[in-house]
């Protein structure tokens, strides 16, 4: 009698790598980083221990790092001084505003050999913290806040980012900075558009790493943790907007809507493994209770093996190593 025994191509090392689905390569992870605006040196950032706010200088000796290691990409994050936030979050904008300072450093220092990404979104800027600009009523106002989108995209552009990365969940952000973009002369800057984006408590740690000013929840413009069909109809809504790349966040507890999105989008799926996910691992990890190694690996192989193309993820040069 036959006898069907799966455990045969588990025996050895060599023969489950032969047979192994999904492998991750560091080509596909992008790191995101923090660069902070009147800073001396790196500064620690204590809800995501191994991750820091850089200074101009060090944020070009990481991009450095990332693209020797042949990552994915960079996504830059702004952290500007306190006193100058301010409703609209005009420093989001400004050539001299920290985020558009870093993106001309770092792609003076890598060039073609590092994609460099940018983080569109007003939420840094605001002195209410909030992705977009208020109301009389203090709700936040989408097509204002949209023509606000296009115009940093626009200065992101002039300063050398490769791809905009609309993070705010505004309807019709993706069509009007794809217009804005082309109209000005910048059709061969891409979109990587924050899709299917939700109200999520796993991006806390984050908002220490960007000195958050929000009081408050984004619940009236991010998604209910709950919908998982509203993920596939907002990365649909973005593609037909001209998205070059659609992404899901947080990554590991949104595998369905990752994996619904990969089978229906017919451009590139991304996905973010977040603030809280990392910090999880790295808490855990530092009181000896999880592998680290072994749960990175895992979670991003898992993060893939759903359907996406791309990760973001903070674990992204320490992931290089160990891949290597
Ligand atoms: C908004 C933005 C956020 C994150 C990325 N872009 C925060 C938010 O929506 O509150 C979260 C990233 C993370 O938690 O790692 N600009």
């Amino acid at each position: 009698m036959t006898e069907i025994r799966p455990r045969r191509l588990r025996r050895t090392p060599a023969l489950r790598r032969l047979v192994r689905e999904t492998r991750v390569s560091p080509g596909q992870l992008i790191l995101p980083v923090f660069v902070a605006d009147g800073l001396d040196e790196p500064r620690p950032i204590s809800s995501l221990p191994g991750v820091v706010q850089h200074t101009l200088d060090s944020v070009r000796a990481q991009a450095q790092r990332a693209a020797s290691a042949g990552l994915g990409g960079i996504m830059l994050f702004g952290v500007p001084r306190p006193e100058d936030k301010d409703a609209n979050g005009s420093g989001a904008w400004a050539e001299d505003g920290i985020l558009n300072r870093a993106i001309a450093a770092v792609a003076d220092e890598v060039g073609d050999d590092l994609p460099v990404f940018a983080d569109t979104c007003l939420d840094e800027f605001t002195d209410h913290g909030h992705c977009g600009v208020l109301d009389a009523s203090g709700a936040v106002d989408n097509d204002a806040t949209v023509a606000l989108y296009v115009q940093q995209a626009l200065s992101q552009a002039a300063a050398g980012a490769d791809l905009v990365s609309p993070s705010g969940m505004m309807d019709g952000q993706v069509a009007a900075i794809r217009h804005g973009l082309d109209a000005a002369g910048y059709g061969g800057v891409g979109i990587l558009a924050y899709s299917a984006k939700y109200a999520s408590a796993f991006f806390g740690p984050f908002r220490e790493a960007v000195g958050s000013s929000l009081v408050g929840d984004r619940k009236t413009y991010q998604q209910d943790p709950g919908n998982r069909r509203e993920g596939s109809y907002e990365a649909w809504l973005d593609e037909t907007e001209g998205a070059d790349i659609v992404m899901v966040k947080p990554a590991g507890p949104y595998l369905d809507v990752i994996s619904d999105v990969a089978a229906q989008s017919r451009v590139p799926v991304a996905a973010y493994q977040v603030s809280g996910e990392y910090a999880m691992i790295a808490a855990a990890a530092e009181r000896g209770w999880i592998d680290r190694r072994g749960a990175f690996t895992e979670s991003v192989t898992s993060i893939v093996r759903a359907g996406a193309q791309v990760v973001l993820t903070y674990a992204a040069l320490e992931l290089e190593g160990w891949l290597r």
